[in-house]
């Protein structure tokens, strides 16, 4: 594992069974979990959660996040809002590992309503065990902070 230590995850009701599957997967692998919820059933803004974990990320409070919703869009973009912060939605491994290698993403999203929860764990570990590869892909994510 690297430096990265924290891992904040958060979502909205439609991911809240797969984010609690996430939260063990990531815990087992070492990793610190802050899970900042919600932990009720009940419809709630994906905005929110999004903004709230990106602005964990963004202030140095966790290393990096993953993000749930049912597509993984909306909150992925709620996300982005935020800045510092560089966030895709992964459906497949491969993606997943080269938003870390090349975009040095520090937020992952995934849409519970469309990857089932092994892919998804799949994903996670794709992302975790990536590293950003720096040079040339470090002179372009600077481009995209401006
Ligand atoms: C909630 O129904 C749904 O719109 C949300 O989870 C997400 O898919 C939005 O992008």
């Amino acid at each position: 594992m690297s430096d990265t230590k924290r891992i904040v995850l958060s979502s909205d009701h439609a991911a809240i069974d797969l984010r609690q599957a996430v939260a063990i997967h990531v815990a087992a692998k070492g990793y610190e979990v802050v899970d900042i919820g919600p932990t009720t059933p009940e419809s709630t803004h994906y905005p929110l959660h999004g903004k709230a974990a990106a602005e964990r990320v963004a202030s140095g409070d966790c290393d990096l996040g993953i993000i749930l919703c049912g597509t993984g869009q909306g909150i992925m973009m709620a996300a982005n809002k935020v800045p510092g912060i560089r966030c895709g939605v992964c459906s497949d491994t491969f993606s997943a590992a080269m938003i870390r290698a090349h975009n040095n993403a520090n937020l992952l999203s995934i849409g519970a309503r469309v990857v089932g929860e092994g892919l998804a764990l799949a994903i996670v570990d794709a992302y975790l065990d990536a590293e950003f590869e720096g040079g040339r892909h470090g002179t372009r994510v600077d481009m995209i902070e401006g």
